[in-house]
């Protein structure tokens, strides 16, 4: 049988990836997820180098499968501090993927390393860009997705088969995906492999504090709203009474200095890790509503597989009845 090109291409048994996470994407987290089967990934968003490598430390005394870490491409990150600490690990480190800003100068960098590169996308022009500058995969993540999104707001269902047609190299697919359904649905439409964020948030393994992880399950479809507009942000966040304030302030185009007090990323660590949710922001999915247990990652893996199974049986039941003639 032909084997899946991103369970190849990142050593994996399962194309299932937890995406890079902002301070609640640390190694225990992505050991977790590598254990079972999946490809983890420490983040660098929200950390000190310090503190990335001692989780990229953590993950590699957890688990001997291979797993990732994720650097956003912005002046802050791109910097000889975290791509010293990538290097120092580099043997343990299978694929990067990279976010926000331009890639392309970095890819061949890490290609060098040895370390495979996954590019997130949110159009097919940066994917065709992605693909020629060296990418092995890229990840497109629509706009249903938490987290900071692409300033084009495609969807999932528009992105994934229009880059599919553009590009040779696998595409997976991220934004909304929290059942083996979504995962059959992103398939149907081209991807070669899936990334979750929200879901991997309500685990057992996940540091996020559990005012966060209560937040997630009590959510419904429509409890995330978009943040930062005005400032030419597409940050997806839960809407919180919190979150209200800001939305309220965007309405009046703030100044930068007025809003930034709001929107910081300690406001998201304060929230997110420490619990004080009256006193920050917390990234989640448009899909948060089919969220309903708190349960380890390897048992998320295996009833999103489970739930894959069936909805395959399903469909093939339903495509059947579709296509028949009397
Ligand atoms: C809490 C949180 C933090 C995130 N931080 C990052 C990040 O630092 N870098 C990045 O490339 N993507 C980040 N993302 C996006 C995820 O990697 C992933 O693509 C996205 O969560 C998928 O959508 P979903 O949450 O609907 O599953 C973040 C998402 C969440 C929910």
């Amino acid at each position: 049988m032909r084997k899946n090109r991103v369970a190849e291409i990142l050593q994996v048994r399962y194309p299932i990836i937890e995406g890079g996470m902002a301070y609640v994407g640390n190694g225990e987290l992505a050991a977790a997820v590598s254990n079972a089967g999946g490809f983890g990934q420490v983040a660098a968003s929200g950390r000190t180098p310090e503190d990335f490598e001692e989780q990229i430390q953590i993950a590699s005394s957890r688990t001997d499968k291979p797993f990732g870490v994720n650097i956003p491409i912005s002046k802050y990150f791109v910097n000889d501090s975290y791509f010293r600490v990538v290097e120092a690990h580099k043997d343990r480190i299978q694929a990067i993927s990279l976010g926000s800003g331009d890639p392309r100068p970095y890819i061949p960098y890490f290609k060098e390393l040895g370390l495979k590169v996954m590019v997130l996308v949110g159009s097919v022009k940066h994917a065709v860009n992605a693909e020629k500058s060296g990418a092995d995969i890229v990840i497109c993540e629509g706009f249903e997705a938490g987290g900071r999104n692409s300033p084009f707001e495609l969807t999932l269902f528009s992105l994934v088969p229009q880059v599919r047609r553009a590009v040779r190299i696998p595409v997976v697919a991220a934004g909304g995906i929290v059942t083996g359904h979504g995962v059959v649905a992103a398939m149907a439409l081209g991807a070669e492999g899936v990334q979750m964020g929200t879901r991997f948030i309500a685990t057992k393994e996940c540091p996020a504090h559990e005012h966060y992880k209560r937040k997630l399950l009590e959510a419904e479809d429509n409890d995330t709203v978009i943040i930062e507009r005005s400032i030419g942000g597409v940050n997806r966040v839960l809407n919180t009474p919190y979150v209200n304030q800001i939305t309220e302030l965007e309405k009046n185009q703030p100044a930068f200095d007025q809003l930034y007090p709001l929107i910081n990323g300690r406001r998201n660590r304060i929230a997110a890790i420490d619990g004080h949710i009256n006193d920050g922001w917390l990234h989640a999915g448009q899909s948060v509503g089919l969220i309903t247990s708190i349960m380890s990652a390897g048992e998320v893996i295996q009833q999103i597989l489970q739930e894959v199974k069936e909805c395959g049986l399903r469909l093939n039941q339903s495509l059947e009845e579709l296509l028949a003639t009397d």
